[in-house]
């Protein structure tokens, strides 16, 4: 039996990553995003036309989630791993984001995955089995300037994510989430100024951006039979920034001083 994953916000960066990755692994993988032009050349640079299907669907809008999960389903016969990567990012002083930006940035982040969840989890449900993963962040562990909206969006998705762990688990349904650190995508390129960029070193202990795909490789292991007693869990892969407070500027200036 060949397992399926529908991966959300698969157009680019960790989504389209974290689709080579079950590809790579024998899998197939229905890839949905917002951005239709950019999605259709990731599935045809991808060049696995049987094993790959394009949907293109807002996880924000109920409608457009049912239509492209029945098409999923009806595609490839099940589903069998969920990846809500799909986000979006505002960087603002709080004082200045609208109710708008703020009001986006949870319906994509939060109320994506939930709408995701609820379409794809009754498909699980009678398989028996399932995994979920929802991509969080670090900003969603640690509360930092200017994310207001995106910190707090993550923080309740990681919520998000104990819940359905905790209800779905009675159909063999596992639910657990990746915090990225700081990635090199398209998003980070628009939101990561200068100083954001040397404030991450600043509190990275392995002093550099993760890779796309050392992303995917958390993800799919999360989704893998190799993850089969986890869930409810969130693993932040970000290089050491959640687990270090402090002082490592100084280590490093005195590193380098002698
Ligand atoms: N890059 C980072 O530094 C970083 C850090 C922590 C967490 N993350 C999270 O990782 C995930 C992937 O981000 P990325 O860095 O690859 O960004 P990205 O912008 O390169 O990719 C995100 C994809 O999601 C799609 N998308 C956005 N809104 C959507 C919607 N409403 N419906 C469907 N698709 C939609 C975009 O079109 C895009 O293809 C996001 O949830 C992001 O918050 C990223």
């Amino acid at each position: 039996m060949t397992k399926v994953a529908l991966i959300t916000g698969a157009a680019r960066g960790i989504g389209l990553a974290t689709a080579s990755r079950f590809l790579a692994d024998g899998w197939r993988v229905a890839m949905l995003d917002v951005l239709g032009d950019i999605l259709a050349a990731a599935v045809a640079g991808l060049d696995r036309p049987d094993d790959t299907l394009a949907l293109v669907a807002d996880v924000s809008d109920p409608a457009a989630v049912q239509a492209a999960v029945r098409r999923a389903h009806a595609r490839f016969g099940r589903i069998d791993a969920l990846v809500n990567n799909a986000g979006i990012a505002v960087f603002k002083p709080m004082l200045d984001v609208t109710l708008e930006e703020w009001q986006r940035v949870l319906s994509v982040n939060l109320t994506g995955p939930f709408l995701m969840t609820q379409a794809v989890a009754p498909i699980m449900r009678d398989q028996g089995a399932g995994a979920i993963v929802n991509i969080t962040s670090i900003s969603g562990l640690r509360a930092s300037t200017l994310r207001v909206a995106y910190g707090t969006s993550k923080a309740a998705l990681a919520h998000l994510t104990r819940q359905q762990a905790a209800e779905l688990g009675e159909y063999g349904i596992r639910v657990n989430a990746v915090a990225p650190g700081p990635v090199d995508t398209a998003m980070a390129k628009a939101v990561h100024t200068r100083e954001i960029r040397a404030d991450y070193h600043d509190h990275i202990p392995l002093n550099r951006y993760g890779l796309e795909r050392e992303l995917a490789e958390a993800i799919f292991f999360l989704c893998s039979e190799k993850a089969a007693y986890i869930t409810g869990h969130e693993l932040a892969v970000d290089g050491g920034f959640y687990a270090s407070g402090v002082g490592l500027p100084t280590l490093r200036k005195e590193r380098r001083n002698t």
